[in-house]
């Protein structure tokens, strides 16, 4: 067996050159010098090496000249809470453990102990005793728990139909294929959104036109669509960006005089609500999306919801091979897809949606927490509700790092935050800068401005319903220490 400390020391004469190999081969960031018995003389970073090469000592230096003598370190009896305290007062993200001679016998790191996830699904004994009962009987697809899984998110959309689906993406794609785009048509969409909101639009050769965000609530600039509409222009493709409505008053208006479709991606916006109306209420058709970081979860899957009984029946008979209502199960009327979700997932679908407002409600709260410790950063800003917004449904908690940060600087953030275990990401890479949509449709950096700043300065940071108070604070603290190294 190897000996895993072994890989992580060097004695005090090696070069600086093999201390960075062995910082290097460890992936920690981190080696321990130590003597002939493995007692502990000194640590050394990857960060002292930085340091010392720009303060011009040489590769070939012994590392000892470099190291931290006397680094922190506890002892075999430290309790993981006690680590965690001390990782949080001192800022340590290393800490090696000795016996009483002062030997190594392992290295603590601060993402093994303080590893808070970007998004966590919230299953309790509710979830697993519906998907258990589903699997005792024979019907694991296209059964009971699908036709009631429906029922409850049509009521719950406030729509007369929904069509469950297995992704958020499958259902968009469905809509747009039901609602007849197709190639030559144009629609108008915003490039700051998760890929599959365009994406749905390229399976049907459907053009997408982009158009910038408004820069506080990152959803689509409505006054920017009037003047992007063509003689082609057959839709728009709303998205309710990190669970905010988009702006409905302008939207639904310019849908309306210029007779084109209206569609909304509500796959990050479950329950949220627009001037006290449930966003699902608006346009022709719209998706809820599924997904195990999404506020409710069917481990995959998604809704289609609509008021049109024809839009309905077409998105059913395609999720399922192009099948018709009453025909057999080899008659396939039109080109179809397998799209159908589980009894399994809509099982779980059901009993989710039991606890839906209980959800919200426990995200509103964490969005309370984070908002109150972080009101104080002069670093960032918090999220921004617009007061048409009466109601967010929280996907994820985004903020923005103030004008003076760059690009970089927000990416160290990131990655600092990240290796003391803290699940940050950038929401969302622009969609028009991704390579696909670069070399397919020639966008280039500049060519929408707010999306891309947006997109450089944002931060999200971890958030799910069962996210703690002290899960909140040691983010937070982590955040403003990460923010003055940037
Ligand atoms: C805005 C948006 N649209 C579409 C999707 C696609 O949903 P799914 O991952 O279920 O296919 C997502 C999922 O993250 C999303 O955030």
């Amino acid at each position: 067996m190897t000996d895993p400390v072994a890989t992580i020391t060097i004695p005090p004469h090696a070069s600086i050159r093999e201390a960075l190999r062995t910082i290097d081969a460890s992936g920690l960031g981190i080696a321990l010098v130590v003597d002939g018995d493995r007692r502990l003389l000194g640590t050394v970073t990857d960060g002292d090496v930085r340091r010392a090469i720009l303060a011009g000592t040489e590769l070939d230096a012994a590392v000892s000249v470099v190291m931290t003598q006397d680094p922190v370190t506890g002892t075999e009896t430290v309790e993981l809470d006690e680590a965690r305290a001390l990782f949080f007062k001192t800022g340590l993200k290393h800490l090696p453990i000795v016996d009483d001679g002062g030997r190594v016998l392992d290295l603590l790191t601060v993402s093994e102990l303080l590893s808070v996830p970007l998004s966590n699904p919230d299953i309790t004994d509710r979830e697993i005793n519906a998907v258990l009962e589903v699997l005792r009987t024979p019907t694991l697809s296209l059964g009971p728990k699908l036709i009631e899984f429906e029922a409850r998110v049509a009521e719950f959309a406030q729509r007369e139909h929904a069509v469950a689906v297995n992704s958020g993406t499958s259902g968009l794609h469905l809509v747009v294929r039901a609602l007849g785009l197709t190639e030559g048509d144009e629609v108008i969409t915003t490039p700051f959104s998760f890929v599959a909101s365009a994406n749905c639009l390229l399976y049907e050769r459907v053009t997408p036109v982009f158009v910038d965000i408004d820069p506080k609530t990152f959803n689509i600039d409505p006054q920017l669509i009037e003047k992007a509409i063509t003689p082609r222009t057959r839709a728009i493709l709303a998205v309710e960006v990190f669970g905010q409505p988009v702006d409905y008053d302008a939207i639904v208006d310019v849908a309306t005089r210029h007779d084109i479709a209206l569609i909304t991606d509500c796959c990050e916006s479950i329950g949220a609500e627009f001037r006290d109306r449930r966003s699902s209420r608006f346009g022709d058709a719209g998706v809820f999306a599924f997904y195990p970081n999404k506020q409710i979860t069917t481990g995959e899957g998604g809704v289609i919801f609509t008021d049109y009984a024809d839009v309905a029946a077409l998105c059913r008979s395609m999720r399922n091979q192009g099948r018709g209502e009453g025909g057999g199960w080899l008659a396939h009327e039109r080109l179809g897809y397998n799209y159908r979700l589980s009894e399994v997932s809509c099982a779980m679908g059901i009993a989710q949606l039991d606890r839906i407002d209980e959800i919200l409600e426990s995200r509103q709260a964490v969005a309370n927490v984070y908002t109150e410790l972080l009101a104080d950063v002069e670093e960032l800003e918090v999220p921004y509700v617009d007061p048409a917004t009466t109601r967010m449904s929280w996907f994820v908690y985004v903020v923005r790092l103030a004008d003076r940060f760059t690009r970089d600087d927000r990416d160290n953030v990131l990655r600092e935050l990240r290796s003391r275990g803290i699940g940050a990401s950038n929401y969302f890479p622009p969609i028009h800068l991704q390579p696909f949509y670069r070399s397919q449709f020639g966008f280039q950096e500049g060519d929408f401005p707010v999306t891309e700043r947006t997109s450089s300065s944002t931060i999200a940071l971890p958030f799910h319903n069962r996210i703690s108070q002290t899960d909140c604070e040691v983010v937070v603290a982590h955040l403003r220490s990460a923010l003055r190294e940037a």
